[in-house]
């Protein structure tokens, strides 16, 4: 059949990631994740010790970081200058300073060019297509999806969701870090939501979903009957 392009945007920690990887692997599809990218970005800024607050400082070196994104649903990856960043992307460091680096237009301009290099990469020769998620993939950088979902949930299910897979457990009350995370998933949404540049928005045409009270096979179910019926 014909190739597919399936963009996935909404709030942090709304389980874009688990739900993108889930559709892709069912769907022979590949996987890429934006936010991985903006992330090492960020991780290049503050190894170069650049203050990542200052626009100009960052935007002087947007173009330096050489990426390279894995699109194994199963086995995602991404390097930067070679090496492997994976985990150090996910670091507290990182999550305090992804949003203002992200918000420099010259950061984007440049990974905008990189992400539709690889959608193109992956829509074409008979290929199967991909899922792409981010924060921007149905407004700016694939407005041509087949298929745009905007997947949210409420704040405190989020931040249970994200202290759960960092090992610790809502259960036993680990209620300050919980807070602590619900806070900085909600410092990220606001400047993503506010930025000049590709805010954080539901793209024209998307599916709303609201994830607070689904769990991960239930979102999944209804993205991979959505694709099903549009290809
Ligand atoms: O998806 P994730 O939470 O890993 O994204 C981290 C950050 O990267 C977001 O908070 C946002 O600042 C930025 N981002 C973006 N545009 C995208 C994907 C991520 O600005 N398409």
């Amino acid at each position: 059949g014909r190739s597919v392009v399936v963009a996935v945007d909404g709030t942090s920690g709304s389980g874009k990631s688990s739900t993108c990887r889930a559709v892709a692997d069912r769907l022979g599809l590949r996987y890429l994740d934006t936010g991985a990218q903006f992330r090492a970005v960020t991780w290049w800024m503050l190894r170069h010790d650049v203050d990542v607050h200052d626009a100009a400082a960052v935007a002087a070196h947007a173009g330096s970081p050489v990426l390279a994104s894995g699109t194994d649903p199963l086995a995602p990856s991404i390097t930067v200058d070679g090496t492997d960043v994976s985990v150090e992307i996910r670091s507290d460091e990182v999550n305090a300073a992804v949003s203002p680096v992200s918000a420099v237009p010259e950061v984007r301009a440049r990974l905008l060019a990189l992400q539709r290099e690889i959608i193109t990469e992956s829509t074409g020769g008979g290929r199967a297509g991909i899922v792409v998620e981010g924060r921007d993939i149905g407004s700016v950088v694939w407005p041509d999806a087949e298929l745009k979902i905007y997947l949210t949930a409420d704040p405190a299910a989020r931040a249970a969701r994200r202290a759960a897979e960092n090992g610790g457990s809502a259960a036993a009350g680990d209620a300050a870090r919980v807070a602590a995370t619900q806070e900085s998933l909600l410092a990220r949404d606001r400047i993503d939501s506010a930025r000049a540049v590709a805010p954080l928005t539901m793209a024209d045409g998307a599916v709303h979903i609201d994830s607070t009270d689904l769990t991960l096979d239930e979102v999944v179910e209804l993205v991979v009957g959505l694709v099903t019926e549009r290809v």
